[in-house]
């Protein structure tokens, strides 16, 4: 009884992060309605829910109050039209707790080439990412949606991302790939990398292949 409610209407935020393994991923596949019909054990362990509590529940199970709704329109938009893509999500485990992944998504279809289920992977996203760049962004989306509704968070986004003269999955993929930049400068010795990194000049596929080992 008591859990059925808190699946329901999901648990009380608290500000504090899940400890998990950050090497390993978390993966999820759902039908085209984001039900889920499987989930990794890594997904059950960092979510804190049971699988038979996930199975054929809708995904936003671990939605997390501070995602701005815009995000979730720009994941759909692209997932339902079978584009690649990458979104940076934080979310909300059974305890309270939050976690911040970073997904993949892939799509199997039927022999005519129809979408029949999404599989995502996730990754931890770098804690500068979050911190310099997504949180504050997505802190304003969600500020303008309180105050607006949504075809105002999304007109900023489009704003911000026309700035950066990027899409949502551009900006996100640039933000990773400088910060493995950033953490390559700091670990490597300066002889080695300067050949290294200068010549690399990757794509969205290139580093999301290496970074979920695909
Ligand atoms: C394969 C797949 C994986 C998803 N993973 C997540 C996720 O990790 N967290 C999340 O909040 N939403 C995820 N979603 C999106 C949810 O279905 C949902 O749109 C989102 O939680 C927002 O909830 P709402 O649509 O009820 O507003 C996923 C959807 C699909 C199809």
């Amino acid at each position: 009884m008591n859990e059925e409610r808190e699946i329901s209407k999901g648990p009380i935020p608290i500000d504090k992060e899940v400890s998990w393994d950050k090497t390993q991923t978390i993966m999820s596949k759902t039908d085209l309605y984001g039900t889920i019909e499987y989930a990794n054990e890594v997904f059950v362990d960092v979510c804190g829910y049971e699988d038979y509590e996930l199975m054929a529940k809708p995904h936003n199970i671990i939605r997390h109050p501070d995602m701005p709704k815009i995000i979730f329109k720009v994941l759909w938009d692209n997932i339902q039209k079978g584009n690649q893509f990458h979104g940076i999500v934080k979310n909300l485990a059974k305890s309270g707790r939050y976690y911040w992944v970073i997904t993949n998504f892939e799509y199997s279809r039927d022999e005519s080439g129809n979408i029949v289920n999404y599989i995502a992977r996730r990754k931890a996203v770098p804690q500068d990412v979050i911190t310099k760049y997504i949180e504050p962004l997505y802190k304003k989306l969600s500020q303008i949606e309180e105050v607006s509704g949504i075809n105002a968070s999304e007109k900023y986004l489009i704003g911000f991302l026309e700035e950066q003269r990027l899409s949502y999955v551009d900006y996100i993929t640039k933000l990773m790939v400088e910060n493995e930049k950033v953490q390559q400068i700091q670990q490597v010795p300066q002889a080695v990398i300067v050949g290294e990194i200068e010549d690399e000049d990757e794509e969205s596929r290139g580093f999301f292949g290496r970074f979920f080992g695909r």
